[in-house]
């Protein structure tokens, strides 16, 4: 499964790809309003960090803006994804573009009758976003084993990237469902990471590793 961080935060972003496993990023408005920039100049700076597919969504509510926001953004590298939402005007922008070869990443997706029509659309990424699902005490993984199931069922060739992830579980039964790809915030990357046992395990062979005389240590 490909890993994407979902932070529009330059450090965030540097600090994972040091780590080498990032393939992407997905930012959204609320994210790249949390870094108090110029929208475009901050898409520009990811761009030069990660080779990967970055998701930049669009404003416009109407198809032809959203087309022309798109065109301008896909100006910034061929990996950016257009993030576009699942509504009717939506799906006609994600079919022009798909047409002219830019990458589309639908979003809000919390059904798997959207994501049926996203892949007929066309779309290069549908995204379900399961934690506001559980929010409102649905289960989000069962949308995305619906929509795996869907695009099996017909080889569809649209990426399904597990969105709105809230915690390390979901990570990893995104995993077990065979998603293509899960986006994680960095507090939840960081968690993935930890198991107290690893720290414990650390510690204890360092002690150990101690009790040696120099001449012992040497190698
Ligand atoms: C994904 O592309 C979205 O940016 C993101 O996962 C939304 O997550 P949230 O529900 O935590 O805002």
């Amino acid at each position: 499964m490909k890993i994407f961080i979902d932070t529009a935060n330059i450090d965030e972003i540097k600090e994972v790809a040091s780590w080498g496993i990032l393939d992407g990023v997905t930012t959204n408005p609320t994210l790249i309003a949390r870094e108090k920039r110029n929208f475009a100049d901050l898409v520009k700076e990811i761009h030069t960090i990660v080779d990967g597919p970055i998701s930049a969504e669009v404003i416009s509510l109407e198809a032809s803006g959203m087309v022309e926001e798109a065109r301008k953004l896909s100006k910034i590298g061929r990996n950016i994804a257009i993030k576009i939402p699942l509504t009717e005007e939506g799906l006609k922008a994600t079919k022009v573009l798909s047409q002219e070869r830019i990458m589309t990443n639908m979003t809000l997706c919390f059904s798997p009758a959207q994501a049926l029509l996203a892949a007929k659309a066309g779309a290069t990424f549908i995204s379900p976003f399961i934690g506001r699902l559980d929010d409102i005490s649905h289960e989000g993984l069962e949308l995305v084993r619906a929509i795996k199931q869907i695009y099996a069922n017909y080889a569809y060739k649209t990426q399904i990237i597990v969105a709105s992830i809230r915690h390390p579980l979901h990570v990893v039964e995104a995993a077990k469902i065979g998603a293509d790809i899960a986006t994680v915030p960095f507090n939840v990357l960081k968690k993935l990471m930890k198991h107290p046992l690893t720290d414990i395990g650390i510690d204890r062979f360092l002690q150990d590793w101690q009790k040696l005389s120099d001449k012992e240590k040497a190698f």
